[in-house]
């Protein structure tokens, strides 16, 4: 061991830059606590919360298991299965020993639900955005990227490192959109980055619009259905299917971490693109791939799911009973056609308190989401009624919301 001297290292200043960092944020009220929450399979929406106080059931209301699929029989068993056939992890990236049969099986189950190609899989729907709009922007000679102001930080994050030129156009603002892709010859490279639902506002991408003027000016469309994936379409095939509009997009992202309950992440396309990435991208290349069980799991899910109108169903009518009820009350929420119902408070610190006061007096269980997630003074609530919250739950969260609102801001304005 070398000898490190202790006075040394607290006279360093890098521990003070930390705090006071920390100290800012604590003070615009963003400092994020997490909630050490257990979750249990089989008791889902509840979950067992470890407060300062002891543990408390709590009911989640902001997960993005959006159809329980994490806790499904069949993707449990075939998580299990597979880890002890095939063990606990893959051994390697998947170019030195990392590549399982699964792997190849879930590229092409992915692939078939698009109905596209190829497809190639990652180990987050992070690494799917970053590697893949970073390998495209660069690869593709004077590619000038475009993208709606709301897309994942995952997505800007890809777009940045590739160091291309880029626009962003205000969220599904198709004449800002066309007149930027307007301003370059038709001849060169463009890539257009959207999402299909967006998760913090809860509304969908104008997908046909976007392909039609793609079409136009000559761009390849790059789209997200993270939040999409397993609850629209046919059998789960994402929002551009439910529309028709699958043919008509390039490159199809999502994971396996929302509505198909597991982890990872993956593209499909053409088959030239997906192995243009595959041998380009540096976040597919040097890192190791999904585990078995993972892998299998997300097989599962996505099989399951091809059959699971039933559970769509029943999302859909809690989603609307919930909407329903909120359309009673003085709460501001968003109607929106999607299954996400955000709640804006407009405020980071009101945000915490009320959250806090959903759980310390309700037991109901929603995170606050601030900036960066959102733009300040967009500070939210975002609900997530899944196929497993009762009546009694919703009509609980909804007498809570309507509760606080009236203390938080209706009693303040009177
Ligand atoms: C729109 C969108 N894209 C991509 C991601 C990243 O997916 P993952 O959680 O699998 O990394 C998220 C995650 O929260 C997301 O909301």
């Amino acid at each position: 061991m070398f000898p490190i001297k202790t006075a040394t290292l607290t006279n360093m200043p890098y521990d003070n830059f930390f705090e006071q960092e920390l100290v800012t944020l604590k003070a615009e009220g963003r400092y994020r606590v997490f909630a050490d929450l257990e979750r249990h399979a089989h008791q889902a929406p509840i979950a067992t919360w470890h407060s300062k106080n002891g543990p408390k059931p709590v009911v989640v209301w902001c997960s993005n298991d959006y159809l329980g699929m994490s806790h499904h029989p069949s993707v449990i068993e075939a998580a299990t299965k597979a880890a002890i056939a095939y063990g606990a992890g893959s051994g390697g990236t998947r170019n030195i020993s990392g590549t399982g049969h699964l792997h190849i099986e879930l590229e092409k189950t992915v692939a078939k639900l698009h109905e596209k190609e190829a497809g190639l899989i990652f180990t987050s729907g992070y690494v799917a955005n970053e590697a893949t709009l970073c390998t495209l922007a660069k690869g593709l000679p004077n590619c000038v990227v475009f993208c709606d102001e709301r897309i994942h930080a995952s997505m800007i994050q890809g777009v940045s490192h590739s160091k291309a030129p880029k626009h962003i156009f205000s969220h599904n603002n198709l004449g800002q959109l066309r007149q930027q892709l307007a301003s370059y010859p038709l001849n060169q490279p463009k890539l257009i980055t959207f999402v299909s639902v967006y998760s913090m506002e809860g509304d969908f991408a104008p997908i046909e619009a976007i392909c039609d003027l793609a079409k136009k000016y000559n761009a390849i469309t790059y789209l997200d259905e993270v939040h999409a994936v397993g609850i629209y379409g046919k059998g789960g095939a994402g929002l551009a299917n439910s529309l028709g509009q699958s043919h008509r997009i390039d490159v199809i992202q999502a994971n396996f971490a929302k509505a198909f309950g597991v982890i990872g992440g993956y593209i499909t396309g053409s088959k030239s693109l997906v192995d243009y990435v595959r041998s380009f991208a540096l976040g597919f290349i040097f890192t190791t791939s999904l585990p078995p069980m993972v892998t299998s799991a997300a097989i599962s899910s996505i099989n399951v799911l091809q059959q699971a109108d039933d559970l769509r169903q029943k999302l859909w009518q809690n989603v609307n009973l919930l909407k329903n009820l909120l359309s009673k009350t003085n709460v501001n929420y968003h109607q929106t056609p999607s299954h996400i119902v955000p709640v804006v408070i407009g405020d980071a610190k009101i945000c915490k308190d009320f959250t806090d006061a959903l759980l310390n007096d309700f037991g109901i269980y929603v995170q606050p989401i601030n900036y960066p997630t959102v733009p300040r003074g967009q500070e939210r609530l975002r609900l997530t009624a899944t196929p497993f919250h009762n009546e009694e739950m919703i009509k609980n969260m909804v007498y809570a919301l309507d509760l606080l609102w009236e203390k938080f801001f209706m009693r303040k304005a009177g």
